[in-house]
């Protein structure tokens, strides 16, 4: 079945996804089509320009892309100063022997694949982000942070903003020919310490793709879909038989394995060979999206709610 499933903040950029399936394009197209759209949206504050920064006021972005035809795959994480590491990671799938790219090595290698360059860090995220130091520490302290020599009691202690911690953009697709791929971008938690790296980049992790049982993602708290290696959890749930619905229903209840400070949101989609998708929370009265090739538009559907300690 053609059908593009996306976390609520796909809105932006499915309806484009949607237009390369339509026009024959893959599902990788697709995916990529989307998921930049959202990177390109200043008021979505968890993913791409516009996304919330680090402790430091940096902006650090994390994504990967997966293939279930062949589970290629390619990711990078923490990389600052370019707006679509989605198209960065599938260029990483495609051109090097790798997976993975952190930091200045994906940097370096954007600049070798003709990305340009750009600011991240908007004004509005810019202000929330002294507003929200500002109520942990003097002026003085935000002034030296940068030089403090034990910056990691700040990661403890400066809270994210709940209502954008953990958000990211996920986006799963089938095409016409039957192939699977599944999208993840994100500029993680907001105020994390720099080089953090969550669970959107990690395959495995907040990302998973065979073509042959189906493809999850993650949205949350990385930590958490990080420890218990969800999406491919899903994944494999549905390779030994589970339904759709058990199989999401397994991989939450692994998060509560996580005994040690887990806690936090975790949210997947998921969606089978057959074109089944559905959609879990440990939050209540959450939703995500999916649109198939006969629809004129996405549908909102909610998501289970799954509670975990
Ligand atoms: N789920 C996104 C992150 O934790 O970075």
């Amino acid at each position: 079945m053609t059908i593009i499933v996306t976390s609520k903040n796909g809105l932006v950029g499915i309806q484009a996804a949607m237009e390369v399936l339509r026009d024959g394009g893959s599902a990788l197209d697709a995916i990529e089509a989307g998921i930049r759209q959202v990177e390109t949206n200043p008021d979505d504050h968890t993913v791409g320009y516009g996304g919330y920064p680090n402790l430091l006021g940096q902006v650090e972005l994390d994504a990967s892309i997966m293939d279930g035809r062949t589970l290629a795959a390619g990711a990078v994480g923490a990389v600052r100063d370019y707006p679509h590491p989605i198209s960065i990671a599938r260029k990483v799938m495609e051109y090097l022997p790798h997976v993975l790219l952190v930091g200045p090595g994906a940097e370096r290698f954007a600049a070798e694949m003709g990305f340009e360059q750009e600011d991240l860090l908007t004004e509005a995220a810019r202000q929330v982000w002294q507003e929200r130091l500002r109520a942990n520490m003097s002026d003085e302290t935000l002034a030296q942070l940068a030089a403090q020599p034990d910056l990691w009691r700040w990661a403890k202690t400066v809270t994210s903003d709940p209502e954008q911690v953990g958000c990211t953009v996920n986006f799963i697709a089938q095409d016409a020919q039957g192939n699977i791929g599944a999208g993840v971008s994100t500029s993680g938690l907001a105020w994390k310490y720099p080089g953090r790296v969550g669970d959107s980049p990690i395959i495995g992790a907040g990302i998973y793709a065979d073509n042959r049982y189906g493809a999850a993602t993650c949205t949350g708290v990385g930590e958490m879909a990080l420890r218990a290696g969800t999406a491919r959890s899903v994944v494999l749930y549905l390779k030994m038989g589970f339904s759709l619905t058990g199989a999401g229903q397994q991989a939450m209840a692994d998060l509560d394995d996580l005994t040690a400070s887990a806690g936090g949101r975790m949210n997947l989609i998921a969606l089978d060979s057959a074109g089944g998708h559905v959609g879990f929370s440990n939050a209540k009265d959450t939703t995500y999206l999916y649109m198939t090739a006969a629809m004129s538009e996405p549908e909102e559907a909610p998501r289970l709610h799954f509670p975990t300690r």
